[in-house]
């Protein structure tokens, strides 16, 4: 047998899964449903790992829970792994090998690749606060994270334009908390300022949430929810006023920025905060709940009696300390539900938390300070990492924040571990993130020009050792991205520019 000779994709090509075993059933649909969209063959899927065919099987060398094997001959293409998700990485790198070609047999390389990723945490963000995003809208953001490798959504629910997750025991949450009355139009700082007096709003009710942390679980993707607190609060406290320092009334954000309305630290706050994250851990699975943590005003905090008495009990100085109290406790809640958290790097600001997991939006400098302090760390600095900054000087739709330009390449260049980090220290990264904060975007459309094919950059950053990474490899890679992209029909950013 000529070891050489390629794999024929063709009608009679089965798909064989591990008899049994649902997950690596459903990877092998996952497979079929691909090759369907890309070449409009319909593939059989059975179970058994014999035989002529592409076969996925559990097991094989890579140490890697994440990593796989996937090995072309001319009779069979098999791709294993130690899990279930590298067999899926598997697929979709085989995937990503299939040109677009409807009505042909399709030869398929012999070849033999060992692959797993970098990071074990490769993120991406989605606020969905500023701008509501259906449902369906959220599934086909976890259906291009599968595409992309990536592991980790982290679904920015809560903020002051709105709340987005139904809590039963606290309905105006949604039904006050989920609209607001007006809409700024056009940029924040535009002058004068223009209004849409439109209603806007929307939530997920908690059987929307099920369905798409289901969804994104067969695609090996962990939802991780945040829950924003103290700051960027306005929308719940709109709600329930009782748990601010002044008591209100307020009215949801329909401007962007940072207010000076925040939770008050009384102790019915606690109750309340703990309410709501009771029905959030039983919603999420993850391992991880992110509460936010930043730009909090402590201006209201200065002038209430009940924060200011916290300050006296607890022994406190500054309002910083205030809010590492706050998060303290939160943090001491969650661990007691098997949770661990996340927060952006202020939590860090005002001392020592437990076991906070810290994502560094301010650049780098604190996921630096948290890293030599032991903290676990995500990248996620804002000058590489927020999607919401345009692509290119010339946007000619424009959306996104045009403060700032973060182009393709200078995504796919960035490197997640500081080169100041001792080896030790650099253990503590765990991966990287892109956010996509959605001031200047509602609609699905304008959300995929945002991310597309940036994901496809943060992905090779998560992904690839930084010596395998080359940016012009990664653009002819791109093509082959690109027709994905059109198979898909998402609406990518096709400029392409360095500046
Ligand atoms: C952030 O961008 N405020 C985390
Ligand atoms: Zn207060």
């Amino acid at each position: 047998m000529d070891q050489a000779a390629p794999f024929i994709l063709s009608n009679g090509t089965k798909i064989m899964y591990p008899e049994g075993n649902e997950k690596m059933q459903k990877n092998a649909e996952f497979l079929a449903s691909y090759i369907k969209d890309l070449t409009g063959k319909s593939l059989a899927v059975q179970a058994g790992t014999d035989g002529k065919g592409i076969i996925l099987q559990l097991g094989g060398n890579a140490k890697n829970p994440e990593g796989y094997q996937l090995k072309v001959t001319s009779d069979q293409v098999v791709i294993s792994g130690p899990t279930e998700a590298g067999v899926f990485y598997g697929i979709q790198t085989l995937r990503k090998s299939i040109p677009v070609a409807q009505g042909v047999d399709i030869a398929l390389p012999a070849v033999e690749i060992n692959d797993y990723p970098r990071f074990s945490y490769r993120g991406a963000h989605l606020d969905v606060s500023r701008h509501f995003f259906p449902v369906d809208s959220v599934k086909r953001f976890i259906d291009m994270l599968a595409l992309h490798n990536m592991n980790r959504f982290h679904w920015h629910l809560t903020d002051d334009q709105g709340w987005r997750i139904e809590i039963k025991k606290y309905p105006k949450l949604t039904t006050v908390g989920g609209y607001r009355k007006k809409t700024i139009v056009g940029y924040m700082w535009d002058n004068p300022t223009e209004w849409d007096t439109k209603r806007y709003g929307g939530f997920y009710t908690q059987e929307d949430i099920k369905e798409v942390v289901a969804y994104a679980k067969k695609r090996f993707v962990e939802i991780i929810p945040e829950i924003e607190m103290p700051g960027h609060s306005v929308a719940a406290l709109t709600a329930y006023p009782e748990y601010s320092c002044t008591g209100g009334p307020f009215e949801v954000e329909g401007r962007w920025g940072v207010f000076n309305d925040i939770y008050c630290t009384k102790e019915s706050t606690f109750t309340f905060m703990q309410d709501i994250l009771d029905e959030v851990v039983e919603l999420f699975p993850s391992s991880y709940i992110h509460l936010g943590g930043d730009e909090a005003s402590r201006i209201r905090w200065k002038n209430c009696v009940h924060c200011q008495e916290r300050m006296k009990q607890e022994h406190l100085t500054k309002e910083a300390e205030l809010q590492t109290y706050f998060i303290n406790r939160i943090e001491n809640y969650l661990n007691t539900k098997g949770k661990k958290i996340i927060g952006w790097d202020e939590i860090l600001e005002g001392g020592i938390l437990q076991r906070a997991t810290v994502m560094s939006w301010r650049g780098e400098k604190g996921g630096i300070h948290a890293a030599k302090a032991g903290y676990d760390v995500i990248m996620s600095p804002n000058i590489y990492m927020y999607f919401n900054c345009l692509q290119s000087k010339v946007n000619e739709k424009k959306i996104g924040n045009p403060n700032r330009v973060i182009t393709l390449e200078k995504v796919y260049n960035y490197h997640p571990v500081p080169e100041v980090l001792s080896a030790d220290e650099a253990k503590h990264i765990k991966g990287v993130q892109a956010n996509l904060w959605t001031e200047y975007m509602s609609a699905l459309d304008e959300m995929e020009y945002m991310l597309y094919p940036r994901v496809a950059a943060l992905s090779e950053v998560a992904w690839s050792k930084k010596e395998n990474k080359d940016y012009g490899r990664f653009c002819t890679r791109l093509e082959s991205i690109r027709r994905h992209y059109d198979v898909l029909g998402v609406n990518y950013c096709k400029k392409i520019s360095n500046e």
